[in-house]
Parts: C-alpha cells; structure tokens; sequence
C-alpha cells in the first residue's frame, strides 16, 4: 500500500514533479498519463550494504566524465579496476594506458557494440558499475547493473522519464542494490557555503527556492564525432 500512495501522489503531482525533474532532464513522458505499477518492494531508503574489504570496480562509458572517474579511482587505496566498456577504441585505450601507468593490473576491456556492456556485467568479480554514458542509456545500464547483483552509480540524469525512474526505484527494492546518481555539485565549496548560511538563518525563514542548470556548454556543440556534442545536443533541443 505503501507503494501505491506514493505513486498516486506522484501522478496527482505531475506538475510539481516535472519541475523538479526537468532541472537537466529531458522529460519525455507526461507525468500525467504515466500508469502508476504498484509492486511489492522493501525500501531502499538507509539500505546498507555489506561492508567489503575491497571494492572491485566496473566502468561503463570511459569518455569525459567516465575518464576522470578512472582517474579518481586510481588514486583510492580498497579498489580494483577490474573492466572498463565503451564502443569507441580511442577513449578505450586511453583509460586502459592510464590505469596500467598507476601501476595497477590492466584491465579487461569490453567494446564492440553499444551492448558490450552486457559482457562486463555478466562477470561475478565485479562489486560496483560506474555509468558514464550518454542520457538515454542511463537507465537501462543501471537497471541491468543491479539486476546482475552489482550496485549501480549513474551519471546525471539518473534517468529520463517518471516511468524510468520508478522502474529504477522498483528494481532496487527487488535487488537490495544500491543505485545511487552521482551528483556532484550539491558538494561544491559555494553550494555548502549558502547551505551553511542558510542553517545559520542568515536568509531568515526560506519560505521558497528555486534553483537552475546555468552552465556555458555551448562549445560542446562543435564536439560532432565523438563526445559531448555528439549526443548531447539532441537532447537541448528537446528542453
Ligand atoms: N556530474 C557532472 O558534473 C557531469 C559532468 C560532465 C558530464 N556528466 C555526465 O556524464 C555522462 C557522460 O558525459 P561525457 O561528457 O563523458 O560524454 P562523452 O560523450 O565524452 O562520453 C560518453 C561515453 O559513453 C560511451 N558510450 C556510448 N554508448 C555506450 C554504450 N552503449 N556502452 C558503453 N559506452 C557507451 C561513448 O562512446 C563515450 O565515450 C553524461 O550523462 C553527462 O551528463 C556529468
């Protein structure tokens, strides 16, 4: 029953929820006409997952943001590299190099087709999948990364309709996996500054806030073959 009122209010607040949703994300579905699918799932809100000595690491999508992944969790102590994915060689090799010159095991690469992931996920020595990938797959690869027993980090967005993310909160009821969307700014120096004065009341009582994505991406445009560009754009015109 729990479910079911949830997703009732959430359609009775299509307006509402589409504002907050539509922030960076291309909604494509009307919240409105979205069919509610009540299912019986244990929340995952506080889920705690076993603790593990060593965390072994899968990366689907290596471009830009996928790399600086790689980068970061090559200067952690607990982690191993152990897959990386991405249909484009050049960005492939890249974060292999990368990670074999921090002296670390090379990992094993998965390309080929825009469902080579599907191999790294099939794998029983991987704990975490990183999701670095255009928009449309995020969604589909976090939903298939728990249900191969793996928990899931995904880019921003997390997903692109109402529907996707409910199939993305019902799927990790189902599996008890974590999924979490990685964002980042929320953690910013300034963002924690205004949110320090805001705790200190220095704004008094905030009856109302509203917040936007003002970012001068514009150059990313030009990025046709490969990148950004590429993908991305497709989606600005539909926003
Ligand atoms: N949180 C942030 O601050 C932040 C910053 C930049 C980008 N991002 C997000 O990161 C994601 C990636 O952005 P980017 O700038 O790295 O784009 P990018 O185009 O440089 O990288 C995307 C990569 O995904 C690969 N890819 C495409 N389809 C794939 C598939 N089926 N399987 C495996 N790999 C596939 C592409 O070949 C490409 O290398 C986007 O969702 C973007 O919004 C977030």
């Amino acid at each position: 029953m729990h479910n079911i009122h949830r997703r009732n209010f959430l359609k009775a607040a299509g307006a509402a929820t589409a504002g907050l949703v539509t922030a960076n994300i291309a909604l494509n579905t009307n919240a409105s006409t979205v069919a509610p699918k009540p299912q019986a799932g244990k929340s995952v809100i506080g889920l705690v997952a076993p603790k593990m000595d060593v965390v072994r690491v899968g990366f689907i999508g290596v471009g830009e943001r996928g790399f600086s992944h790689v980068e970061q969790f090559c200067h952690l102590e607990g982690v191993e590299l152990k897959a990386i994915c991405d249909p484009h060689q050049a960005v492939l090799d890249r974060a292999a190099d990368h990670i074999v010159k921090q002296n670390r095991p090379k990992p094993t690469v998965y390309t080929g087709n825009d469902l080579s992931y599907r191999d790294l996920l099939s794998r029983d020595d991987i704990d975490i999948v990183i999701i670095s990938t255009p928009w449309e797959w995020h969604a589909p690869m976090a939903i298939e990364t728990m249900e191969s027993g793996k928990h899931a980090f995904v880019e921003v967005p997390m997903a692109l309709t109402v529907d996707e993310c409910w199939q993305v909160v019902d799927t990790a009821e189902r599996t008890q996996k974590n999924c979490m969307m990685m964002e980042n700014v929320n953690y910013g120096r300034e963002e924690l500054m205004v949110l320090n004065m805001v705790r200190q009341g220095v704004f008094g009582e905030l009856l109302h806030g509203e917040a936007a994505y003002i970012h001068e991406l514009r150059w990313q445009m030009k990025e046709i073959d490969h990148k950004t560009g590429s993908w991305r754009t497709y989606w600005h015109t539909k926003t």
